[in-house]
């Protein structure tokens, strides 16, 4: 059997195997154990070190505030500060402690992204996760005040477990949208409905798994909320299809002689020869797309999906699909 101590923990009182086999990808899961040992992840003291300590090197998207479920403007948030260092010195936009205390104390939340590479604990914890699951592991910390939605309803494009740190939370999940192109929110809110909305409050220790798609808001309940979202950037089916296409289709086709042929000239020769010649160029086309194809054996899958999954996948995976699309273009080209 294997190992799934980490998972266990938050599947908890139910097991890795029924998680997997129930939920995973599915539904949300609700486990309101309140566990210690997860509540103790990680804590303010230790968010607070972390801004001081990398004021120079956190820059935004990977640290982020929202007041009233708008994103702040870098300004707000930044400010330019001078450093030093033995061949001179200059001066370098960072965050202002100052700035993002006040906005925390006007209500504001606060997104920290990565969180696991700036913290021993959360790095470890992830290592773990990681190597359980066998994906890449993600951890964003959270930080909210009373009453104040962090973001307005939405769903998130990839999967995530939300556990609760420090004070707590009040969650409504509405509403599934079916394998979601990109992150959505409620301009264009149009879940398919099949249950009623649960409402339900994350106190310390609890977790949350949601399945990418599945409609949610959440407000602290209590004067600050602290949580992780850990996520897995891993791969859809339309990552094959667009590794294919970028990496052999088209290269293919731009070797294709006959394709680098003129078009002939509208309007001169007969209509019908000129439509004969489009379609000639077609049937070109698909020819060439299917002989290539039906060269990919098992292997060659297999291999395309091991090139993609080598990279930190997280920051091409957890955006729109556009740049999901772009992340593995650039990934290919490498
Ligand atoms: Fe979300």
């Amino acid at each position: 059997m294997k190992n799934y101590t980490t998972l266990s923990a938050l599947v908890s009182p139910g097991s890795a195997e029924v998680f997997f086999h129930t939920y995973w990808n599915k539904k949300f899961f609700l486990n309101q154990q309140g566990s210690k040992e997860l509540s103790e992840l990680f804590n303010y003291q230790k968010l607070a070190i972390i801004l001081n300590a990398q004021a120079y090197s956190l820059q935004m998207p990977d640290i982020r505030m929202t007041m009233d479920g708008q994103h702040l403007e870098p300004d707000e948030i930044m400010e330019s500060g001078n450093y030093f260092v033995v061949t001179g010195k200059g001066k370098k936009v960072k965050i202002s402690p100052y700035k993002v205390k006040n906005h925390l104390k006007n209500g504001a939340s606060l997104i920290l992204n990565d969180a696991h590479e700036y913290d021993l604990g959360l790095q470890s914890f992830a290592h773990t996760l990681s190597r359980e699951m066998k994906l890449p592991v993600s951890v964003t910390v959270f930080h909210s005040s009373k009453g104040k939605e962090t973001f307005k309803p939405h769903f998130d494009p990839i999967d995530v477990f939300v556990i609760q740190l420090e004070g707590e939370k009040d969650w409504v999940i509405d509403g599934y949208t079916a394998n979601p192109t990109m992150h959505r929110d409620e301009k264009d809110f149009s879940p398919r409905k099949k249950a009623p909305a649960k409402k339900f409050r994350m106190r310390p220790g609890d977790v949350l798994y949601m399945p990418s798609g599945v409609w949610h808001s959440a407000a602290a309940a209590s004067d600050n909320s602290l949580s992780l979202n850990v996520s897995f950037p891993y791969m859809r089916k339309i990552d094959l299809a667009y590794a294919i296409i970028g990496k052999y289709l088209i290269p293919n086709l731009l070797n294709d002689e006959t394709l680098r042929e003129y078009m002939p000239l509208p309007g001169l020769g007969s209509d019908r020869s000129y439509a004969s010649k489009l379609r000639e160029t077609k049937n070109r086309i698909q020819g060439d797309i299917k002989s290539l194809l039906s060269e990919f054996d098992d292997t060659d899958l297999a291999s395309i999906m091991d090139s993609l999954n080598l990279f930190d996948m997280n920051r091409g995976m957890t955006s729109s699909f556009d740049n999901r699309i772009s992340f593995i273009a650039d990934k290919l080209t490498k």
